[in-house]
């Protein structure tokens, strides 16, 4: 590989964002809805959050970089130094491929896609592990002239697939299997395995195993951290079994919060939605004499389009208590909104760590692929406002 990096250099990095983390671990470390005040001893932070009102014209990653360089110079520093994860970025990844491959994929999909195909270059068989219609596959099949074999757990998106593939003549089968209920034994050493976007336990799952099966090549593009069995992050490398961080799951969310991707009304619909959470939580408090904070499932974005009454009648029903017929809405709103600005105040903090924690957790599994015996390396793969999920690891046995 050309840009490898020594274990040592990992390593460091790993260790000096896991220092950052661990000294800072009060102002992210905690889950906003739950604070009734700020979590951390630090006025002058709290005064500089105060007069954030009044600088409108920053953007919500501006603020977060002005506090990290203020607040939180090792992190800062920490971060200043994430330098070693290469831009792997290639200029060629534009090369005409024929519009009809890329039927049916949306969006910035088909950048990631042609992107992350474009630093491929395999000399195996390729496996594509939660495949989805397996359009990554099916270009690198196409453009390498390369037998692949995709895995997915849904079986219409398995069929639509084949088809795509039987239509273009693609050398691409698709394997049904939930991977993280059976053995992969389509693993083999003498293969390239390629996983775009695989969720939590899914990636985690695939390195374990493709460890196990002595797997030489891999380019794995993690997301969704926080999509795991586990209540708290189980380590995969000694370093970071040995790091005092707990990180509970629902902490993890805040690896994936960069919202570059986001778009206005996006990022309107998620104001909408942590008003409406907020205002539940009065309610729910006020109703049941419960004031702990008692998390509602995620839900479809489109229910922030709607009414608020709807979301708090399924709310109370999903919780179990019954709504009085009297209820001010807009009372309630209202002091949600207070509370929402605090809210934001805190994620200001919190998100000045995001990156900090996402590279933490790619670290972990790059460095447990290095004490497994491969030569690693960290990359990113597509700009970051083609998707903040950009970063991949790399990997040879
Ligand atoms: C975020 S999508 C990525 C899909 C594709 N790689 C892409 O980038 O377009 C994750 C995929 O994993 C699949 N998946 C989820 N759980 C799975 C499981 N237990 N076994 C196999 N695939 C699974 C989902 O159905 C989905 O297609």
């Amino acid at each position: 590989m050309n840009n490898l990096e020594t274990s040592t250099s990992l390593s460091v990095h790993f260790e000096k964002l896991d220092a950052a983390l661990t000294q800072y671990q009060a102002y992210w470390n905690f889950v906003p809805f739950q604070c009734s005040d700020f979590p951390w001893d630090n006025p002058e932070l709290t005064e500089y959050l105060q007069t954030l009102a009044e600088q409108t014209e920053l953007e919500h990653d501006e603020v977060c970089q002005q506090i990290a360089q203020r607040f939180f110079p090792e992190l800062a520093d920490a971060l200043e130094q994430v330098d070693f994860v290469h831009n792997q970025l290639v200029d060629d990844w534009q090369k005409p491929v024929p519009f009809w491959l890329l039927n049916g994929i949306h969006g910035r999909k088909i950048t990631q896609v042609q992107q992350l195909s474009a630093q491929i270059k395999p000399k195996y068989p390729l496996l594509e592990w939660c495949a989805g219609k397996g359009h990554l596959g099916r270009l690198l099949s196409f453009q390498h002239d390369v037998a692949v074999t995709s895995v997915e757990w849904q079986q219409g998106l398995c069929e639509q697939g084949t088809n795509l593939a039987k239509t273009y003549d693609i050398k691409q089968d698709f394997i049904h299997a939930d991977v993280l209920k059976q053995r992969a034994v389509w693993l083999k050493p003498q293969q390239h395995v390629v996983a775009l976007h695989a969720c939590g336990d899914l990636h985690v799952t695939l390195l374990k195993q493709a460890v196990e099966a002595q797997v030489e090549y891999m380019h794995v593009a993690p997301c969704c951290y926080h999509l795991i069995g586990d209540e708290v992050y189980p380590a995969l490398s000694q370093q970071g079994k040995q790091s005092s961080l707990h990180i509970a799951k629902s902490i993890l969310k805040l690896a994936v919060q960069a919202q570059v991707t986001a778009g206005q009304r996006v990022a309107n619909l998620r104001q909408t939605e942590v008003l409406w959470r907020l205002a539940y939580q009065l309610i729910r408090a006020d109703i049941t004499g419960d004031a702990s904070y008692q998390s509602l499932p995620s839900v479809k974005k489109s229910w922030f389009t709607g009414e608020f009454v709807d979301f708090v009648t399924w709310g109370a029903e999903h919780q179990g208590f019954t709504l009085p017929a009297d209820l001010d809405f807009a009372d309630y709103l209202q002091r949600a909104a207070i509370k929402q600005k605090f809210t934001q105040q805190l994620e200001y903090v919190r998100h000045a760590f995001q990156r900090a924690l996402e590279l933490w957790l790619v670290l972990d599994k790059a460095l447990f692929l290095e004490q497994s015996g491969y030569q690693v390396e960290v990359n990113y793969f597509c700009p970051y406002q083609t998707t903040p999920r950009n970063m991949m690891i790399v990997a040879k046995l």
